[in-house]
């Protein structure tokens, strides 16, 4: 577990390659990490490079974080995440949304691949998220609470800003993409989940799956981030479909989605609020 002072190291280290800071930080989900071609005047930083950085172990994840411009509004890109299911401790998932902070960045976008619950859903959607289900796996925040970011028990009843997603909407509108909006729930991985455990998430109020986010989320908001979160649907969840699941065709749609997700970003990137 890391301390307050080594995690201002790590931002001090990052401070100094940077410069200004940016003002939106985005995590790119699984297949997703393309986009950062689209940023501008960039700095990139390997996450090995880091000091007290994880690295990111599973396939399609490169692990660098990537500085610079979306339009005119400068942005820091995580490509490649921490997932729980590679074998970190929860803390260490989201050690960069503690270093985003102490950079003063307060906004972040979270994105990520997940299973399509909602039987209105189809592969290639993109989701808004407006809330978020996460009783299957430990709190980010379990242990010692850092005072420095936020108060021991932290409110999460806009986990995912009604104001942001109200300009996630407009932004999608302009550029003429489609979003569905729904409830993220929360898995462990790395199995994909069973067809009963779907159904029961599914009563639980849940329309798409997935094995991140969630802890990113709660460790933003208890650091008092504005967040703003998308899922790329990428395959319906196990059961839904009578087919099996696999992380070829996560990928693959992914790719597919590329586009509608770069253009939607973009724009909201560029119309995010001061
Ligand atoms: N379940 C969990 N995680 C996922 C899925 C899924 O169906 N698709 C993409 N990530």
């Amino acid at each position: 577990m890391y301390s307050y002072e080594d995690l201002n190291q790590t931002a001090q280290y990052i401070q100094g390659k940077i410069g200004s800071i940016p003002k939106v930080a985005i995590i790119l989900g699984s297949g997703l990490g393309p986009l950062v071609d689209d940023i501008k005047n960039c700095i990139e930083i390997d996450y090995k490079d880091i000091p007290g950085f994880p690295l990111s172990t599973v396939e399609g994840h490169a692990g660098k974080l990537v500085c610079g411009e979306i339009g005119n509004k400068p942005v820091i890109a995580m490509k490649g995440r921490f997932h729980y299911y590679e074998g970190y401790d929860v803390s260490q998932v989201v050690i960069a949304i503690r270093i985003f902070k102490l950079l003063g960045i307060n906004n972040l976008l979270v994105t990520n691949a997940a299973g399509g619950i909602n039987k209105s859903f189809s592969p290639g959607d993109l989701m808004i998220i407006k809330d978020h289900i996460s009783f299957f796996a430990p709190s980010p925040l379990r242990g010692k609470n850092f005072n420095e970011f936020g108060p021991r028990f932290p409110d999460m009843s806009e986990a995912y800003s009604k104001k942001l997603r109200e300009v996630l909407k407009k932004a999608s509108e302009e550029v003429g993409v489609k979003m569905q909006e729904g409830v993220y729930a929360f898995t462990q991985g790395p199995m994909y989940e069973t067809p009963a455990e779907i159904r029961a998430l599914g009563i639980l109020g849940a329309d798409a799956v997935g094995m991140s986010t969630v802890p990113e989320v709660i460790t933003a908001r208890h650091a008092g981030m504005n967040v703003m979160g998308i899922s790329c649907i990428t395959n319906m969840a196990a059961g839904i479909l009578n087919q099996p699941l696999n992380h070829e065709e996560v990928m693959q749609t992914a790719k597919q989605a590329e586009r509608n997700f770069t253009c939607v970003v973009k724009r909201v990137i560029d119309s995010w609020p001061e």
